[in-house]
């Protein structure tokens, strides 16, 4: 029994060595910020902005389901996670952090707060980006057009009463500014 179980062990190994993934080098823009960095073609976009401490871009689910992870790529909103991060080369990334600072909040980001449309805040960067976009693209939207545009978001805390309300009422406030020619 000695015998056959030391040269179990002494058997070698014919699985073949390890050899980490070939990294490929990227290059892009986040929030008009150039980013030249390297990554191995599987890995996620979500991913390479967080390890790149764009954490302003949330991993909810991974699976394309919730929306955290919304950013928009070239002015389309899309969901980092369904990414790969080689898909970003030469692309303008903007994360929610390219639409207003705390020091100088974008009014949708004023609206959320004066409405109350953010409670625990993990749905809140890829609501406001998602938001951003269907204003960019719908200034006045109507109440469904606005559910439309949250569709793929999802939101654990809100009941989404509140957010459609401050989508409205920053959708009333862009347009007055804009016709004050602000
Ligand atoms: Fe990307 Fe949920 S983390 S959709
Ligand atoms: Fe908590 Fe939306 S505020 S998930």
């Amino acid at each position: 029994m000695a015998t056959a179980s030391k040269s179990k062990r002494t058997k070698k190994s014919s699985a073949p060595a390890y050899v980490p993934p070939k990294k490929l080098p990227i290059s892009f823009t986040v929030n008009g910020q150039e980013v030249s960095t390297e990554a191995p073609a599987h890995t996620t976009l979500l991913y390479l902005l967080r390890d790149l401490g764009f954490t302003e871009v949330k991993n909810g689910c991974e699976a394309g389901d919730c929306g955290a992870c919304t950013i928009l790529l070239d002015g389309l909103a899309m969901n980092a996670c369904c990414a790969l991060g080689v898909q970003a080369e030469g692309r303008e990334i903007t994360t929610v952090k390219g639409i207003g600072t705390v020091d100088n909040l974008h009014p949708i980001q004023e609206k959320f707060i004066e409405h109350g449309a953010i409670q625990c805040g993990f749905c809140t960067p890829g609501m406001i980006v998602a938001a951003k976009e269907l204003l960019d693209n719908t200034p006045n939207p109507s109440r469904q057009e606005i559910k439309a545009g949250i569709a793929g978001n999802l939101c654990r805390c809100t009941g989404y009463v509140k957010i459609i309300d401050a989508i409205e009422a920053s959708a009333e406030e862009l347009s007055s500014k804009k016709g004050k020619g602000k």
